[in-house]
């Protein structure tokens, strides 16, 4: 689609964003941190999906661990900028594949609001063509793969489109998630590792999150999420334990782990971000 509206959003939130490098530097730090833990020597190949602005990775230690950088989003421009205000626009070892959906149907989910009640055929159609998507192999596989805060912002898809109100709201959620998982299944080479990063909640709902600390913080976290207090779809507990039943998955997963929470600042919201990851046997 030339102009599709949920690429138009993105592309506003990416701008709205893009000055915010200092802000996040603990942000930056958590996720540069998580995934120079899991580089994988016999494939040093680091691919990120959503890469957007930038503002998480610190690509001058990023290059010094991993062969080589492929960053992957739907604004291609966003890409562009961030890479080059970190002064990496020549480097051999960095790749952008701006324009690039990771959904195989965000065309398709943007086309839903223009269709008559959002009818149970179009929504089949939506999941099975997101199900029969061939992915990414083009790119090749990757020692390590991440997705970083771009979950959300499938979901945030699917409620601009089909809306909470929808009886199938939940279950096109769970399609795309399931299709996310198997795509960083796909992309990551034996022995590899995959994390998805992903934001869970924000201060919209919880405006204490930046006073707390340390266990505080941990604690009121899983207080909230007791409490379904948690963007829909993105309890860390759940897409954890969907993966120690990772029966939806075409093979086998080993060692699913989520990891300590931490806050990441983009101005006026704080997040709270969890790493979860596992490895292709
Ligand atoms: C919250 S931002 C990620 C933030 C970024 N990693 C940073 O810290 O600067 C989510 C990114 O996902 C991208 N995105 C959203 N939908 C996408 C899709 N269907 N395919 C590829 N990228 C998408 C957006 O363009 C945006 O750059």
């Amino acid at each position: 689609m030339p102009d599709n509206p949920l690429t138009n959003l993105q592309q506003q939130r990416n701008k709205s964003t893009a000055s915010s490098w200092d802000i996040t530097q603990p942000h930056r730090q958590q996720v540069t941190n998580q995934l120079i833990r899991h580089q994988l020597p016999a494939n040093p190949r680091l691919c990120i999906l959503g890469a957007g602005n930038c503002n998480d990775l610190d690509l001058a230690t990023l290059t010094n661990t991993f062969e080589h950088i492929e960053l992957v989003d739907i604004d291609r421009s966003a890409v562009e900028q961030g890479v080059a205000s970190q002064q990496q626009q020549d480097s051999p070892n960095v790749t952008i594949h701006g324009g690039l959906d990771v959904t195989g149907v965000w065309d398709q989910l943007a086309a839903l609001p223009n269709l008559e009640e959002k009818s149970d055929v179009a929504i089949d159609e939506l999941m099975q063509s997101s199900r029969e998507w061939n992915g990414l192999g083009e790119l090749g596989e990757f020692g390590t793969v991440a997705s970083t805060c771009l979950l959300s912002q499938l979901f945030d898809g699917v409620l601009k489109t089909v809306g909470e109100q929808h009886e199938r709201y939940l279950e096109i959620l769970a399609a795309i998630r399931q299709r996310h998982y198997q795509l960083l299944y796909d992309m990551v080479s034996p022995g590899g590792t995959a994390l998805l990063i992903t934001d869970f909640v924000s201060t919209e709902t919880a405006p204490d999150l930046p006073n707390l600390s340390g266990r505080a913080f941990s604690r009121r976290l899983e207080q909230m999420i007791m409490n379904r207090n948690f963007f829909s779809g993105l309890n860390p507990m759940r897409l954890t334990k969907l993966l120690h039943e990772a029966d939806f998955l075409s093979g086998p997963v080993a060692n699913p782990v989520c990891s300590a929470p931490w806050l990441w600042n983009l101005g006026s919201r704080h997040y709270a971000v969890v790493a979860i990851r596992f490895q292709k046997p």
